[in-house]
């Protein structure tokens, strides 16, 4: 119960990472207020966790504002909904070849969307002075994306806001903690549009994993592990860090020396 008395809300938590971490923030003894852009799927994930749920797009500052009302004071923000711009299929979103369009959605829900749910933490967590936002940016908000510039940007932008955040709460004199968690290749329905139902899917998921070490994609429980500790009071000494959770892929360059 290592969340015990604490009130967490978590985003983008119908499925995926966000719902893991909802789970197990439910299973430390927190309250768990699990929220999304689709409402019905959100519900239904809390019914089963046995937590609530209220709908929330995290890119909508009017959400935020009925979010404030509904949960006015809170100890974890996990800022975890985020886009790839790949959900209704393969655009480009190369350098060259992306639309501003394109680039402006998936920078709406993952940065404006990080940078509203901060503001709503730091709000919501200051009278008493203490909290823990968590933020789940990307391996690829740490290297170069060529084909997935905009999520790239996005993400490192993330990186940077969170030591931003972390540095004005401490300034203020606040035990308001702000870090950055960056997954790479968790098995999430996020990947599906570029795994494909085919025959070479297995080949796909393999050439996909086939640089990191362990080999592997990695589970959104074992992202939500390192969630945990993050909310915990465990991590009171931590603020302003970035965590890799990658089976080891950014410990070396792809073309490490055997
Ligand atoms: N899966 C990975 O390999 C991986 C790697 C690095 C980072 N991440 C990050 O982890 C987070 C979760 O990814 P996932 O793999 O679970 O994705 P997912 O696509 O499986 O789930 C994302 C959830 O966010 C919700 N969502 C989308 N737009 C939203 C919005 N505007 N407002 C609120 N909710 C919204 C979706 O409805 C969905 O429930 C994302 O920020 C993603 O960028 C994932």
């Amino acid at each position: 119960m290592r969340l015990s008395g604490k009130t967490c809300v978590v985003t983008g938590a119908a499925r995926g990472i966000g719902r893991a971490i909802a789970e197990a923030f439910h299973r430390e003894g927190a309250r768990v207020v699990a929220t999304d852009k689709d409402g019905a799927a959100v519900s239904q994930t809390a019914i089963a966790i046995g937590c609530e749920a209220l709908p929330l797009d995290v890119s909508r500052e009017a959400d935020w504002d009925a979010l404030a009302v509904a949960v006015p004071t809170l100890d974890v923000l996990v800022n975890n909904a985020g886009v790839t711009g790949f959900e209704d299929g393969i655009v480009a979103h190369d350098p060259e070849h992306a639309s501003l369009a394109d680039w402006r959605v998936v920078h709406a829900v993952n940065l404006d969307g990080t940078f509203l749910g901060c503001r709503y933490a730091i709000r919501a967590m200051k009278t008493r002075g203490t909290g823990s936002i968590v933020n789940i940016s990307s391996r690829s908000g740490l290297v170069g994306i060529p084909g997935a510039s905009a999520y790239a940007s996005s993400k490192a932008a993330i990186r940077n806001h969170t030591k931003t955040v972390a540095l004005y709460c401490a300034q203020q004199g606040w035990a308001i903690r702000c870090n950055s968690i960056h997954p790479a290749a968790i098995l999430t329905p996020m990947w599906e549009p570029m795994l494909g139902t085919g025959p070479d899917r297995q080949a796909r998921m393999d050439a996909l994993v086939a640089d990191t070490p362990l080999r592997r994609f990695g589970r959104p429980e074992e992202v939500a592990a390192l969630a945990v500790m993050l909310a915990s009071d465990e991590a009171a000494y931590v603020t302003g860090a970035e965590l890799t959770i990658d089976g080891g892929l950014l410990a070396g360059s792809a073309a490490s020396p055997g």
